[in-house]
C-alpha cells in the first residue's frame, strides 16, 4: 500500500513516520508513506497556499489551484482521495478495514479555516475523526494512516488485530499480566486455568459485558451468532 499525505506541516509527521509499528510497516514494505508538501504544488511565487474568503469572514482559506495540482499529480488508477475535515463521514474501524485493502489513498489535510470548496469535486471521500474541531488535519491523517496501516496484512500479528476492540463490533476482553496477584488484586482463576476452551469461552462473555457496560450503543449493530451465544451458556453452566 502507499499512502500520500498532502500538507503544508510535513515535518509534523515525521516522528509519526520513523516510530514503532508505523516504522517496522514502511521498513519491511508492508506501506510506503510519501509526505507532500503542498506548497510545492502552487503557482504563487511567493509560495502561498491560503487566500482570503470570499464574502469576508475570519481567517484564511486554503487555495484550490495548489490541491487542484496536487491531486492531478499523484492520483492514479486505483487511488483514493480522502479530504480530512470535520464535515465528512465519521472515520471508525469498519472504514479502517476497508481501506487496509486498498493500493494507494491520498490524505489531504487542511489548515486555517479549511479548503477552497471547489476541491470537494476531486475527492473521493470526506472523513472525520470526530465531532470536534482540531487546527489542521495533519493529526487526522496520522490518526487514519496509523487505523488503517496495522490492519494491513503482516503487519501486526493476525490474531492481535482480529481480536482488537471494534474489529468484530465489540469492546475487548480485559487483560492481565504478570504478577497474578499484587497487593490482594487477583487475576480471574480462569485465565491460569490452562483450559483454553474456558478461556476463550470467558472472553466472549466478558467482552460482551464490557461492551454492555460501556457502550452498548455498538450492541445495536450486532449480530450475535449461535457460537457466541452458545459458548456464553456453555460458561455460565460451568459456573455453577
Ligand atoms: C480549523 S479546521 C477548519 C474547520 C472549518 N472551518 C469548518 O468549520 O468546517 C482546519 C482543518 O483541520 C482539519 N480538521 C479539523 N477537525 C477535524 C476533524 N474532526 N476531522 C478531520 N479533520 C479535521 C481539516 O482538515 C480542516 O480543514
Amino acid at each position: 500500500m502507499t499512502i500520500d499525505i498532502v500538507t503544508i506541516f510535513p515535518d509534523f509527521f515525521k516522528p509519526f513516520v520513523e516510530t514503532s509499528m508505523i516504522r517496522k510497516a514502511r521498513e519491511h514494505g508492508y506501506v510506503t508513506i510519501h509526505l507532500r508538501d503542498l506548497r510545492d504544488y502552487t503557482k504563487d511565487r511567493h509560495r502561498k497556499v491560503d487566500d482570503t474568503p470570499y464574502g469576508g469572514g475570519a481567517g484564511m482559506v486554503l487555495t484550490f489551484q495548489p490541491l487542484y495540482d496536487a491531486i492531478k499529480a499523484l492520483k492514479g488508477e486505483n487511488s483514493k482521495v480522502i479530504l480530512l475535515t470535520p464535515q465528512g463521514r465519521l472515520f471508525d474501524q469498519r472504514r479502517a478495514t476497508e481501506l487496509s485493502e486498498l493500493e494507494h489513498i491520498i490524505l489531504i489535510s487542511g489548515h486555517y479555516e479549511g479548503f477552497d470548496a471547489r476541491i470537494e469535486d476531486y475527492v473521493d471521500l470526506e472523513l472525520s475523526i470526530g465531532n470536534f474541531v482540531l487546527t489542521g488535519g495533519e493529526i487526522p491523517a496520522m490518526a487514519l494512516a496509523d487505523a488503517i496501516i496495522r490492519l494491513v496484512p503482516g503487519v501486526l500479528h493476525e490474531e492481535s488485530a482480529a481480536t482488537d476492540s471494534l474489529q468484530q463490533g465489540l469492546l475487548k476482553y480485559p487483560q492481565y499480566t504478570k504478577p497474578a496477584s499484587y497487593l490482594g488484586h487477583d487475576v480471574p482463576d480462569v485465565l491460569l486455568s490452562g483450559n483454553h476452551g474456558l478461556i476463550d469461552a470467558w472472553r466472549k462473555r466478558k467482552s460482551v459485558e464490557r461492551t454492555l457496560e460501556k457502550r452498548p450503543d455498538l450492541l445495536k449493530d450486532y449480530v450475535f451468532d449461535d457460537p457466541i451465544v452458545s459458548l456464553i451458556e456453555e460458561v455460565k453452566k460451568s459456573c455453577k
